[in-house]
């Protein structure tokens, strides 16, 4: 990551003390000004009685005021050319601010465009890795995934967006190694017990594993679909981090991270099983929830992302 640019930040503070002086010379010369042209009305108006009626008197305030008026040509003198300068430094320091400027409009279009071209290759990424991920023949969509078959209620295999899943995990891995709950003597944070509820056929548990964002102690995953549990089995090397078993009922005590991506369409079913999870997750616990049904209603969870539907388990 490039340092900030400073450099415009001074082009814009001495843009900043030019336009102070500027405005400082420019009263200074209008009132020497008008100091100069009062002194010289007087003298004219002088001129004019001592030309009707010289009286001594008159002359001592004519020779008076025009030593006063020399004084001040020369001030004004001064207040012109202090103007001058003060100008030119305004406008060396507005050249140099647009040039900065320019340079920090260019370097901020070049860096938009690397972080279009970087969204465009994690999005390439992205469905390469779920192309070896998920053929069609382990279930990447050939049937429909918005029912499973024999379970009413229940979502079918629809698995997540690998690079969604990785910047779940980034932003949790942040959170844990803030967390005096994972405190760790010598990693960011300790080991976690990661679980993925409707784990399919467990390729997010592959993706933790070689991944490496997350330091995990151990994996686990289950589904009520044994064939997707069998298929994953068979494809990753993964063998008893994976089980069957319901949703509904199983005991979420001992695992430290909840992956949960919306086991069920029915909003009702959601809740009850939303209802189980929170009862029986631990206290200090995280539980990620894709597409949850409502959380909020549990006074023992805290909320700490919510863009990322991040809870932690506090009561
Ligand atoms: C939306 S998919 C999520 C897949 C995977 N967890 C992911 O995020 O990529 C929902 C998964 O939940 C599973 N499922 C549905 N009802 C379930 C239940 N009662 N118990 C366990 N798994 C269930 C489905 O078989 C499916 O694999």
């Amino acid at each position: 990551m490039q340092a900030p640019d400073t450099s415009q930040e001074h082009a814009s503070a001495r843009l900043h003390a030019a336009l102070g002086a500027l405005d400082s010379a420019m009263i200074e010369l209008d009132e020497v000004q008008k100091k100069f042209d009062s002194v010289s009305g007087r003298i004219d108006s002088l001129l004019i009685n001592t030309a009707k009626s010289p009286t001594a008197n008159l002359g001592a305030n004519l020779r008076s005021l025009n030593a006063r008026s020399e004084v001040l040509r020369k001030a004004l003198d001064r207040a012109r050319r202090n103007f001058a300068s003060a100008r030119k430094g305004y406008h060396q320091a507005s050249r140099a601010y647009a040039s900065k400027h320019e340079q920090h409009t260019d370097a901020l279009a070049a860096a938009r465009m690397e972080l279009a071209d970087a969204e465009r290759c994690k999005g390439a990424l992205s469905r390469s890795i779920s192309s070896w991920l998920d053929p069609r023949d382990l279930g990447g969509g050939t049937q429909s995934a918005q029912t499973l078959k024999g379970h009413e209620g229940s979502f079918g295999y629809l698995p997540i967006n690998p690079a969604r899943f990785f910047d779940l995990l980034i932003v949790l891995e942040r959170v844990l190694a803030l967390d005096a709950d994972f405190d760790d003597p010598v990693l960011r944070h300790r080991p976690v017990r990661f679980l993925d509820v409707g784990c399919g056929t467990g390729r997010n548990l592959a993706l933790v594993r070689s991944g490496n964002v997350l330091k995990t102690e151990a994996l686990a995953g289950f589904d009520i679909d044994a064939g997707r549990i069998a298929e994953g089995k068979a494809a990753f090397d993964l063998d008893t981090e994976l089980s069957v078993a319901d949703a509904m009922t199983f005991d979420y005590g001992g695992h430290d991270v909840i992956y949960s991506f919306r086991p069920f369409h029915d909003p009702d079913m959601m809740q009850q099983y939303e209802s189980h999870l929170v009862a029986s997750m631990q206290t200090s616990a995280y539980l990620i929830a894709v597409l949850p049904e409502d959380l909020v209603r549990f006074p023992e969870l805290s909320c700490v992302s919510g863009s990322r539907g991040i809870w932690k388990k506090t009561g």
